[in-house]
């Protein structure tokens, strides 16, 4: 294999040192982060109101922060650990219906691909099947 083959591809990978401090990005469809200095990629569709999920953050505790609602996501399994803090145009205390989106949620976890780190970059994989392991090689 040669160089070229082995340097990742912009369009598919990110720097590493854009993910710094919690900061997530766009790989086409995917959200790549690093949790608990693991890299992940997910889907980037927030399952509440389907907010750009690459908009977000990760927090202390290594679970991807929807941009909109503040809904978490547990990266390693795609779950909602926590749901939404509001609605549409509100924000705030919602717990009854917090309760109910994360019980939906439940059925529809973020689909995640496996990542690979290169050099600075990370790449995500081209698999057309989740991944069924942690999402990361
Ligand atoms: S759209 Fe993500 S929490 Fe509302």
């Amino acid at each position: 294999m040669d160089d070229d083959a082995k340097t990742p591809t912009p369009g598919t990978s990110v720097p590493l040192s854009a993910l710094a401090g919690g900061a997530v990005r766009r790989v086409g469809a995917w959200t790549v982060g690093l949790s608990r200095d693991e890299p992940f990629a997910v889907d980037s569709r927030c399952r509440h109101q389907l907010a750009d999920l690459s908009k977000g953050s990760v927090d202390a505790d290594g679970c991807l922060v929807c941009p909109w609602h503040g809904a978490r996501y547990d990266v390693r399994d795609g779950r909602m650990v926590q749901g939404p803090r509001g609605f549409f145009g509100y924000h705030g205390p919602s717990r009854g219906y917090r309760d109910l989106v994360k019980a939906y949620a439940r059925f529809l976890p973020l689909r995640r691909r496996p990542t690979s780190v290169r050099g600075d970059r990370v790449s995500v994989g081209t698999d057309s099947a989740d991944s069924a392991d942690g999402g990361n090689s």
